[in-house]
């Protein structure tokens, strides 16, 4: 295992070190630093592949180069949901060797002239926890999500009425129906469809939990860019939490997202990993050993060896808008490190022209959401709420021109 972990990194350091002599450009270790790279050419041709790299192979692990077969069936379009509001829309994504289908819940405003922008985000726990509305179809029950949850129990967080009223379809189905959120050596996940010959579980650098939830945002995005009421240009990809993770690593590896949204997600989504502030790389390795690829175990206690901290990840969506939020009271996933990350990945976006975060953390309530770096501080615990929303409808807004 030590060999192999040794030939790993040298693997990694050659790449790095082959790319930075090709341009002639010295590749630093970035660290838990504000990230200064020369020119856009550099940051596109050099830094970003190495960091992009650096996550794939020690961090979230790599998503599988091959494809399975996916169909997507319209199951139902039924106008007048949401007290008029809405088209609800549900389509079964069906994978080829996974018993249960996806179900994608939709709801698209009523009367839009046009395709509309999309916020495109999972659930916790079943997309009958969204919303009261009875007529959405309860996702499959996962193996992790005990007895079957309340309809509309989540729906604090899933504002339906506000999103679709500001002209936005709100796109959501349930993580644990492709990967259920436990460490079950990925039995009941999509992991097994991409094995080699002979292979029982992903090796030391290839994708976990995470990796899969970000893999099928995209693939709601390959059905997205089909659907005529959706303007795929604009579908911004959200998610709190540990979705708050995946929602920034799903817009690190798939351009197609144009702005990606981090709530509350904390150690190993926007918060830096080299603070002794919250949870750190061992416990979150402890506590949920499937979340990221094997390789991450070599951070535990060990931060500082980290080629670059999480604010590499939230460059990696540059020059494409990226919004980061903390909660007062969600000390766990560290607002101030989660705020340094987005300051630190700033300058990334100033090469581009654009503005970045630029002064010290903004006080509760005192939104930044001018340029192309936002983030905003609630007051309150961990979780998304309306407050929530309403910032990140204004700078989806801001950015789709509406
Ligand atoms: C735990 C975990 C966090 C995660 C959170 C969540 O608190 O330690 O890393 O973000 O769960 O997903 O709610």
């Amino acid at each position: 295992m030590k060999r192999y972990i040794t030939t790993l990194l040298l693997l990694l350091a050659s790449a790095v070190c082959g790319r930075a002599q090709e341009s002639g450009v010295i590749v630093p270790k970035y660290g838990s630093e504000p990230l200064k790279i020369n020119s856009v050419e550099e940051w596109e041709q050099v830094h970003r592949p190495v960091i992009m790299n650096f996550f794939e192979q020690e961090v979230y692990g790599l998503m599988p180069e091959g494809q399975v077969g996916i169909t997507y069936e319209v199951l139902s379009e039924t106008k007048g949901a949401l007290e008029g509001r809405a088209i609800r829309k549900e389509v079964a994504m069906k994978i080829a060797g996974i018993d249960t289908p996806i179900i994608i819940l939709m709801y698209l405003p009523a009367n839009a002239k046009g395709p509309v922008p999309a916020f495109l985000g999972m659930n916790f726990k079943g997309n009958h926890q969204t919303h009261t509305d009875p007529d959405i179809t309860p996702s499959p029950n996962a193996p992790v999500t005990k007895g079957d949850p309340e309809r509309g129990a989540a729906s604090r967080r899933w504002p339906m009425e506000y999103i679709v009223e500001n002209g936005y379809a709100v796109v959501t189905f349930n993580r644990d129906n492709v990967d259920p959120d436990e460490d079950d050596g990925f039995k009941n996940s999509v992991h097994p469809l991409f094995y080699a010959e002979g292979q029982t579980y992903p090796k030391a650098n290839e994708w976990g939990t995470i990796g899969a939830w970000a893999w099928s945002l995209s693939r709601v995005m390959d059905y997205l860019v089909t659907d005529k009421a959706i303007d795929s240009n604009k579908v911004a990809v959200i998610g709190h939490s540990r979705l708050g993770k995946t929602a920034l690593w799903a817009g690190a590896t798939d351009t197609r997202f144009a702005i990606a949204i981090s709530n509350n997600s904390g150690c190993g989504g926007a918060a830096l990993s080299n603070r002794e502030v919250g949870e750190s790389v061992e416990v979150i390795n402890r506590a949920f050993p499937h979340w990221f690829c094997d390789n991450y175990n070599k951070y535990r206690n060990n931060e500082e060896a980290l080629l670059v901290d999480q604010q590499g990840l939230i460059a990696l969506m540059a020059p494409r808008p990226v919004y980061v939020a903390s909660a007062t009271l969600d000390q766990w996933a560290d607002p101030e490190g989660e705020y340094l990350s987005a300051l630190y990945a700033s300058p990334v976006y100033e090469l581009y022209g654009l503005q970045g975060l630029t002064t010290p953390m903004p006080a509760p309530e005192q939104p930044m959401n001018s340029g192309h770096v936002g983030y905003h501080l609630r007051s309150g615990k961990h979780d998304i709420l309306i407050y929530d929303w309403q910032q990140y409808i204004d700078f989806a807004n801001r950015h789709f021109g509406k």
